[in-house]
């Protein structure tokens, strides 16, 4: 039995693109593989520790090889426990809005939380950067106003290449996209059929996921 954690970064509900096509591949998923244990992380309903304070000063203290002060040891425990519920994933699935080129400051904090030296990534001067978390699929899925398909907008993107190049980091690198767009910029005709071709390319997905 495999865990599924969908990693939801709209906060918009049942209006938000992105979640109606997570929604359709999750479901599509489950009814392929009924009893894998899928469970959402809503991003704008859990509380983060703020990177900051005793926080912040046990990350430097690792980096720097010290031991952590008690404070520090207190403090760290809310990061621990939010790369424990990731690692503990066995697939994964991202539902991203592009918010002005990139993503939304919700999950830019829970990656600012996640990748940490020693957990999710590691570094020693002969083979530099290497991911701990290797070897699980993703399932990513971006939607977009506007339409960077063209070359020119192609280059505004820093939605899909962050999470990527994220998600590379810790040594997630088998991610498979689905882009829904233009979800405004062209009207709401456009609007629609985009969505209907994403929903199908969500159904199709789900099924090389199991
Ligand atoms: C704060 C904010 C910033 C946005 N910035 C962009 C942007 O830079 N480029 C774009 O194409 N669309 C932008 N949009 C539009 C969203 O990408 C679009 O509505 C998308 O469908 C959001 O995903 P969702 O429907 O899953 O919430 C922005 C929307 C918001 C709320």
């Amino acid at each position: 039995m495999a865990t599924v954690l969908h990693i939801a970064a709209s906060p918009r509900g049942e209006r938000s693109k992105s979640l109606q096509v997570a929604k359709a591949f999750l479901d599509a998923y489950r009814q392929l593989a009924p009893g894998d244990n899928i469970m959402t992380l809503d991003l704008w309903t859990t509380e983060l520790p703020a990177m900051d304070g005793p926080t912040l000063d046990a990350k430097y203290a690792i980096l720097h090889g010290r031991e952590k002060t008690e404070d520090q040891r207190r403090a760290w425990a809310a990061v621990e426990a939010v790369i424990a519920q990731f690692l503990a994933a066995d697939k994964y699935v991202f539902s991203v809005p592009m918010w002005n080129f990139g993503i939304p400051y919700r999950l830019k904090h829970y990656f600012d939380v996640l990748i940490q030296p020693s957990y999710t990534f590691s570094f020693d001067p002969e083979h530099g950067y290497s991911g701990l978390v290797a070897g699980k699929p993703v399932a990513a899925i971006y939607a977009r106003g506007g339409d960077y398909a063209a070359p020119e907008a192609a280059r505004l993107d820093m939605q899909k290449s962050y999470v990527e190049a994220v998600l590379g980091f810790i040594g997630l690198r088998d991610v498979r996209s689905i882009v829904v767009e233009p979800t405004m910029a062209a009207g709401p005709d456009v609007a629609a059929e985009r969505l209907s071709q994403a929903l199908a390319e969500a159904e199709k997905l789900a099924q090389s996921f199991q």
